[in-house]
């Protein structure tokens, strides 16, 4: 298998600096070198380049957007990079920055799908609008601006949208969900699953599920992995962390599962905040998790 791994260091989508050296951390917990001995071909296309805010807007708020205009340019860059890679009949493996740059990811994974799944592995369903978010972060957003909901400059990013169908999205970890995100959850119909539905029913059950539900309806599926899903006891290094969350052991398994399905088209890690880590133990858990999704533990 042939893989492109595109670096993201944006750190714009949130108000914790450090996120933008998440590439830089994954990289040095081994990445290239695990996926290596899996027989990759594996190339590195290095980091996308983010614009610096605007010093005199830094903190002010553009309609609850903050940083609006150079997320919305990073995320150009970032969806022509994608396509490029899949132009090529490459893997795009992304590597985070905060998670303001799934917007970016999916604009150029989806166009060459008719019918794009998305796994959303996260403590939060990031489905706020301006108008439903609480912080006015961008991060909190991507998968409502992937459905077409959002502001213009965001939707229209790589010049079509929506991007994706709410049918085509299923939700795993959820735990931190804004009034707003509930609402809309309802309103499309989107499948999540909680916390609640993980403990109860168990990981294997809930990716059993995952797997019949998006392989009947879709010709590639998207992995967006936002590392706080994870409990803040394994993955210390995040922004946002939510104490409850998913284990080391359940989140491996769930990688173990998708690479069984043979399904994963696309795959993105975001939110590795090195700063908030503890000796790059986030990232290191980011890498031994690739591992298992391409196939690791299975040799
Ligand atoms: N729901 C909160 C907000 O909109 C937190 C979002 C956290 N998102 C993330 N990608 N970590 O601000
Ligand atoms: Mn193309
Ligand atoms: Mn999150
Ligand atoms: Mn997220």
């Amino acid at each position: 298998k042939q893989l492109s791994v595109i670096g993201v260091p944006m750190d714009l989508g949130q108000m914790r600096r450090g996120v933008d050296m998440g590439p830089s951390a994954i990289r040095y917990a081994g990445m290239v070198e695990r996926l290596e001995q899996l027989k990759f071909d594996i190339e590195d296309l290095g980091d996308i380049e983010i614009p610096r805010p605007d010093p005199s807007a830094a903190d002010i708020k553009q309609d609850n957007l903050r940083n609006l205009n150079e997320i919305a340019e990073g995320s150009r860059r970032l969806a022509k990079a994608v396509d490029e890679v899949i132009e090529n009949k490459r893997f795009p493996l992304v590597l985070g920055g905060d998670h303001s740059i799934a917007m970016g990811t999916l604009a150029g994974v989806s166009k060459h799908y008719d019918n794009l799944g998305v796994i959303w592995y996260d403590a939060h369903g990031d489905l706020n609008t301006a108008d439903s978010s609480p912080s006015g972060n961008i991060h909190g957003m991507p998968l409502a601006v992937s459905l077409g909901i959002g502001h213009e400059k965001l939707t229209s990013i790589h010049d079509y949208e929506p991007k994706i169908k709410p049918e085509n999205i299923v939700i795993i970890g959820a735990r931190s969900l804004d009034e707003g995100e509930r609402v809309l959850i309802e309103e499309k119909g989107i499948k999540v699953y909680t916390m609640h539905e993980v403990d109860r029913m168990g990981m294997t059950q809930v990716m059993d599920e995952t797997v019949s539900y998006l392989k009947d309806r879709t010709d590639g599926v998207h992995l967006s992995l936002d590392l706080d899903g994870l409990d803040p006891n394994e993955a210390p290094g995040v922004g946002t962390p939510v104490i409850g969350g998913l284990s080391y052991r359940e989140s491996h398994l769930a990688m173990e599962m998708l690479y069984q399905s043979g399904m994963i088209t696309s795959a993105e890690f975001v939110e590795v905040n090195p700063i908030l880590d503890e000796k790059n133990k986030t990232a290191s858990v980011a890498v031994g998790l690739m591992g298992s999704l391409f196939g690791e533990s299975l040799k």
